[in-house]
């Protein structure tokens, strides 16, 4: 195998081609997509805008932005769209008021905050989270690190790859706590359709020193098409959308963001299919012999090996039963034997179960 094989979630082309067998036959439980896909209505909408590939798209994304601010209460003003949350994760460095240039990435942590802030320049410094305390936020231990000269933190929650939610009262108190030390927060909210009353989108419209990142690309179940906004005061926004490139997100894109957006019902399926599953998977996998999961509030799962297996080795002994796990050991904070998997409908999560079952016992 490729050494690139296990280090992204999500590489089924790449796996696909090394296995010498079509993407759609590969079981990828490595990238944390709605397990029911897009809305229905969403492919019609990307065919019946395909005749408007021929005009540049609206740079803007006027139409897309007001169904944005209309589903979160918030003003068009609010609301900017890009090319996937990726986008605003690599841009927004360069925007963000720095005297040192130094970064502080709660941990475990995407690994796109690091590599955007490699890119501009910034130096950054993890602060690791624990997994015996099932990645409990320490707030002193934050305070006494901030004190050391930041300009930035970066925070996802639910975390990724831990699925550990941070609830809007802790939250408020880390914003807090950023303002009071002159820190600009970038809170990735990624995945917080999965839980949307914990969503810090109305603290950000009242504050200078937050923005809230947020994809389309999970919940709405199309990141092969890419889309992701920023929700915040209306002149931070302003200022990202006058630095973002022009046209960077497509008509098919905008059309599919439009589509998913308006139809409740399947985000409301949706959620209760992955709540369910969750548990689900969570109790079969925990019941395996020296498996550890983790809790989680998303439409994935961490878990921990105990026995003599590594998770590399698990997922390597997984591929060429066609299944794709995203084993965690370049995750700061995290080591060898972590892996994450999505949680998919039953049928799937079945196979996973049993294929893991096999190799464990
Ligand atoms: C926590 C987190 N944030 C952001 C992203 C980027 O999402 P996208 O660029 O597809 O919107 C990902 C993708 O896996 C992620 O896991």
């Amino acid at each position: 195998m490729n050494s690139d094989t296990f280090q992204h979630g999500g590489t089924v082309f790449a796996v696909a081609r090394q296995l010498g067998v079509a993407p759609e036959e590969i079981l990828d439980f490595s990238a944390s997509i709605n397990p029911l896909g897009p809305a229905p209505g969403v492919s019609g909408a990307v065919a019946a805008a395909f005749s408007r590939v021929v005009h540049y798209p609206d740079s803007g994304c006027h139409e897309l932005r007001q169904a944005l601010a209309r589903h979160h209460g918030l003003e068009a003003a609010q609301v900017v769209v890009a090319n996937g949350s990726t986008e605003l994760i690599h841009l927004l460095p360069r925007l963000v008021p720095a005297r040192s240039r130094r970064a502080l990435l709660v941990a475990p942590a995407f690994s796109e905050y690091a590599h955007a802030l490699d890119l501009s320049g910034w130096r950054y410094d993890y602060l690791p989270l624990r997994p015996a305390t099932g990645f409990a936020l320490d707030k002193e231990q934050l305070a006494a690190t901030l004190d050391q000269g930041y300009d930035l933190l970066f925070l996802g929650n639910p975390g990724n790859p831990s699925g550990r939610l941070y609830c809007l009262a802790e939250v408020e108190q880390l914003l807090d706590l950023c303002r009071d030390k002159g820190v600009f927060a970038l809170l990735d909210e990624a995945f917080m359709d999965f839980c949307e009353e914990e969503s810090a989108k109305r603290l950000a419209l009242a504050r200078d020193n937050v923005l809230v990142l947020r994809s389309m690309t999970k919940f709405y179940g199309f990141p092969g098409l890419r889309l992701g906004y920023a929700l915040g005061k209306a002149e931070h926004i302003g200022k990202v959308a006058r630095h973002l490139p022009p046209w960077s997100v497509g008509v098919l894109a905008q059309a599919a963001g439009l589509a998913g957006l308006a139809d409740r019902a399947h985000g409301e399926e949706t959620r209760q299919l992955v709540t369910g599953e969750r548990s689900w998977l969570a109790a079969e996998l925990g019941r395996l012999p020296g498996l550890t999961i983790f809790p989680g509030a998303a439409n994935y799962l961490l878990g921990e090996m105990g026995g003599e297996l590594t998770a590399t080795m698990l997922a390597e002994k997984l591929l060429p039963q066609r299944i794709l796990i995203r084993t965690c050991g370049n995750f700061a904070g995290l080591g060898e034997r972590f892996f994450r998997v999505a949680v998919r409908s039953r049928g799937e999560n079945e196979i996973l179960v049993r294929a893991m079952g096999e190799l464990l016992s």
